[in-house]
């Protein structure tokens, strides 16, 4: 059997259409999707009835699972929740609290666990609840962006190390929102600028909003490289724009993808997403 897909976008993202993976999947109908994630880095399914349990039993057919840190209401569980409603009362979160001024840093393009020292190889996103407007997810791909790279910015790139920082990226949008234990919770860790994809060997930058310095070079300078890197994968061109609907499952590898929230009237309309993030099989760097 082959997989039904649609192209979301020229260079990455297909729908596969007609698989509920909400229910059991078969094997050979999972190593299609797995497949499929190596090849086109983003799928998405759709029109799904997903509860916590079936999307646990569906991202552990990728891998193992990360824990979310404790800045996240899901702290310590399989899930990052992205949401503006309290997840015991069901009511607004309102806009100063912190757990909203945390989300803020999603609007960074990024990869979910890049300050991990074994990084996440796919997440998935389940919308659960959606704004009838705004709230969208933006994706590009650093595979897309590495391919458009001339090879005379490419070559200076191979080898070089960066650090990531879940705090850098937080302090980016609001310096508060992390006190010292969650920082010491997620020291800075190091991951290659370049790397590939096991399977078809396909390279890939690796950047994105955790990536604060290069090892070895002046701070400024390393950050400046990183941010004219982020603004080369930032183009159009390389964006996938993902808008929500109920039901929806967006399963996007980590290795080759960022992605960024956007915002919505957070007073106005519910927003609940439930992520789960796999974790990929070793460093992309030595760490010292
Ligand atoms: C995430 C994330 C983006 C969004 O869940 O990791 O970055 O649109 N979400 O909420
Ligand atoms: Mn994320």
């Amino acid at each position: 059997m082959a997989l039904n897909l649609r192209t979301l976008h020229p260079l990455y993202g297909v729908e596969v259409v007609g698989v509920d993976v909400a229910k059991p999947v078969g094997d050979t109908v999972f190593a299609e999707i797995r497949a499929a994630l190596d090849e086109r880095s983003l799928l998405l399914f759709r029109g799904l009835d997903m509860t916590d349990e079936r999307q646990i039993a569906f991202s552990e057919r990728f891998g193992p699972l990360l824990r979310a840190t404790s800045n996240n209401p899901g702290g310590g569980t399989p899930f990052s929740r992205q949401s503006n409603l309290d997840v015991k009362s069901g009511a607004f979160i309102p806009a100063g609290d912190k757990r909203m001024r945390y989300q803020k840093a999603n609007e960074q393009f990024h990869s979910d666990g890049s300050y991990r020292v074994v990084p996440a190889l796919c997440s998935l996103l389940s919308g659960r609840v959606v704004p009838p407007e705004g709230g969208a997810t933006e994706i590009t791909t650093m595979r897309g962006a590495w391919d458009a790279l001339p090879e005379a910015k490419r070559r200076p790139l191979e080898g070089l190390v960066a650090v990531h920082n879940l705090y850098h990226s937080r302090s980016l949008v609001d310096p508060t929102v992390m006190n010292e234990v969650q920082k010491n919770e997620t020291p800075p860790v190091r991951q290659a600028v370049v790397r590939s994809n096991p399977v078809n060997g396909r390279k890939t930058l690796f950047i994105g909003a955790h990536a604060s310095h290069i090892v070895g070079w002046p701070v400024e300078e390393g950050r400046a490289l990183l941010n004219e890197l982020m603004a080369f994968c930032a183009q159009p061109q390389f964006v996938y724009r993902h808008e929500w609907r109920e039901g929806d499952l967006l399963v996007y590898d980590n290795r080759c993808l960022l992605h960024r929230a956007t915002p919505y009237d957070i007073a106005r309309y519910k927003r609940v997403l439930q992520r789960t993030t796999v974790s990929d099989s070793g460093p992309t760097a030595p760490q010292e």
